[in-house]
This record gives C-alpha cells, sequence and structure tokens, in this order.
C-alpha cells in the first residue's frame, strides 16, 4: 500500500499541505440543520412529541442520525441554541436542574468579611434541564443525549420533573432576597427565579437518544414519543451522501458502488455507522484520493465493523 498523501514515513521534515477537511470536521462545527436528511416516520413522531408536549425517544443504530434529528427541528421551529445535557453513570438530576458551589461562597464570605455584599447569584448556575423549564413562551430545545448510559434511577427521577414541569432551588428558598437572577447553562444569560421556585410555561421540545441497550421503565415509557431510526436504504443514502458533499458525475459510479456495498452489509447484519460511509466517500473524492489499489486497503480501515472490533 502506498497512499501517503501527507506523512511518508522517513522522520524528514517537509511542508506539507493537508488539503480541505471533511465539511463535518470544520472547527468551530457548523450545525446540520440542512444536512440532515429526516428518515421515513421521523416527521411523524416529532410532530406528535411537539403536539403531545411529550418527550421523544429516540433508539437506533450508532450514528444513524439521533443526536442530529434535534438541531434540524430547534431550526426549523426557532426554539434557539439547542440545550445538551450529555449522559454518563455519573450524571445526576440535581446536576442536570442546577450547581451550587457552596465552597467558593464560603471562600468568598471568608475573603471578603464583613464588606462582602454575600451574593448567592454568583455561585448558582443552572443546568441545560434547568435552563429547559425556565418561563418563557416559546418551548427551548433539549438533547439528553444517551440515557440508556445513566444510573438505574435517573429515567425515574426525571419523569417526576417532567410531569410537572418545575423544580426547587432549595438555596433560594430561604435566601434573604425573593428574586435572584441565576446564570443560565448556555452563554451568560441570566434569569429572573423567585423564591427558588422555577416553573416552566411552554413545554420544552425534548430528544432523548438510546442505543437500545437498555430497558426503560413502562411509567417511563408510556410518557413518551417513541421512534426507532429505520436502517438506512440505497435512496436514502444517496440523498444523505449529496446532502453532505458535493460529487460530480464522474465519481458518482464509484460512490454509488460504495453505498450498495455498504447497504448489502447492514442487511447482513453488520453494524457500520452512516458517518463512516460519508468519511469513506471524502476520501474517495478529496484531491488526495487514493489510486485503485490502495483505495481498497483504505475503504478496508475506514468502514470496519463498529462491533466485535
Ligand atoms: N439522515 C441523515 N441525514 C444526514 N446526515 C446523517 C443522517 N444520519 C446520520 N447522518 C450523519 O451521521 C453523523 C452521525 O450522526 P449522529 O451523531 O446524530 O448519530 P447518533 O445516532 O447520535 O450516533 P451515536 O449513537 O453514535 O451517538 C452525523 O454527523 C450526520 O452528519
Ligand atoms: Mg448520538
Amino acid at each position: 500500500m502506498t497512499w501517503h498523501p501527507f506523512y511518508v514515513g522517513d522522520g524528514t521534515p517537509r511542508d506539507v499541505d493537508l488539503g480541505e477537511p471533511p465539511p463535518w470536521r470544520r472547527f468551530p462545527r457548523q450545525p446540520l440543520h440542512r444536512e440532515f436528511q429526516p428518515p421515513p416516520g421521523l416527521i411523524e413522531a416529532v410532530n406528535a412529541a411537539l403536539t403531545l408536549r411529550r418527550p421523544l425517544l429516540l433508539t437506533g443504530a450508532p450514528g444513524s442520525g439521533k443526536s442530529t434529528v434535534i438541531e434540524q427541528v430547534a431550526k426549523e421551529l426557532k426554539l434557539g441554541t439547542v440545550l445538551r445535557w450529555h449522559i454518563t453513570s455519573r450524571s445526576t438530576l440535581a446536576d442536570a436542574l442546577y450547581r451550587y458551589d457552596a465552597l467558593g461562597r464560603i471562600h468568598a464570605q471568608r475573603l471578603e468579611g464583613d464588606r462582602g455584599s454575600d451574593d448567592i447569584a454568583p455561585f448558582l448556575r443552572l443546568g441545560p434541564l434547568g435552563t429547559a423549564l425556565l418561563p418563557a413562551k416559546r418551548p427551548r430545545a433539549l438533547l439528553i443525549d444517551e440515557i440508556d448510559k445513566s444510573d438505574l434511577d435517573l429515567p425515574s427521577d426525571l419523569l417526576d420533573v417532567l410531569e410537572r414541569g418545575e423544580f426547587e432551588i432549595s438555596e433560594l428558598a430561604r435566601y434573604r432576597e425573593d428574586v435572584v437572577r441565576i446564570r443560565e447553562s448556555d452563554g451568560d444569560a441570566r434569569s429572573q427565579v423567585v423564591k427558588g421556585h422555577v416553573q416552566c410555561e411552554a413545554f420544552p421540545f425534548i430528544v432523548m437518544t438510546s442505543n437500545g441497550e437498555r430497558d426503560f421503565p413502562a411509567a417511563f415509557l408510556r410518557r413518551c414519543i417513541r421512534f426507532a431510526m429505520p436502517m438506512p436504504t440505497v435512496t436514502s443514502l444517496r440523498r444523505v451522501v449529496a446532502a453532505h458533499l458535493q460529487i460530480n458525475e464522474t465519481q458518482s459510479g464509484a460512490i454509488d458502488t460504495l453505498i450498495t456495498t455498504f447497504v448489502e452489509r447492514l442487511a447482513g447484519g453488520e453494524s457500520l455507522a452512516v458517518d463512516q460511509l460519508l468519511n469513506a466517500v471524502h476520501v474517495l473524492t478529496s484531491t488526495q484520493a487514493p489510486d485503485e489499489e490502495d483505495a481498497r486497503h483504505v475503504l478496508e480501515l475506514i468502514l470496519h465493523r463498529l462491533s466485535h472490533a
């Protein structure tokens, strides 16, 4: 294999032009609201969730676009920047509502002594869920990503907050001032909280994603609209590729072969993600594309199966 457009492996310093990155690896990251091609059935599921003011639970294979759906919905419906809560086994409901830096406040009180204002606001910050529940005329968009990675109790804890659309900031309930302006989770905006009580007006548009590794309690599922991202087809992948990359006539034959093979491998039960296909197409169509012999090896590198690695 002799594909070495940049790194050659001889240790000799040289000036190398790395070419244009794939559009989805430009920084700061560009939103994907125009590129996203909703699979059949998704539009209805989103509209059902919007109509019923219920969270949408998206399941499906890695790379099937679950985390990208909300960007398009938020853009189209002008719901503002998407609030993101990325779940790990350590995620707690309390952190997603707000954080209080008690230690920081004690330090500040010691430093300032009697001269200090003893203001609590700088030490409180709303989390993504807390920000989504702030009262506003337009709903916010909130992505609760990879909820299947959570601690077992989290979905049930979340249920209660989502049912009532409200929560308390206990540190403020007994604070000397009734009205406190608290920082939101994204940016420097501040919102007024009265007597430590936050109650939503317009229920946020919430998308929860799961790779389907886990069963959720029936009480949780009952309160969500569920949608399983379908397996991509040759037609849907052609549209996805065309949305992300400029393809010229001479390249389209090779790319169609790539797409057909990709769909056949999926049908054979292999785990492959749409973004692997996009990577493969980018390499084949870039100015540093490998020639035919090398292309086979490079594509094997990129299009490796995601399970049994
Ligand atoms: N229907 C689609 N239309 C356009 N692009 C898509 C589509 N599906 C996936 N993609 C592309 O694939 C990439 C991966 O999508 P995304 O991260 O949303 O997948 P995911 O289902 O959340 O995966 P994971 O389970 O690994 O988090 C995105 O960058 C997006 O560009
Ligand atoms: Mg995701």
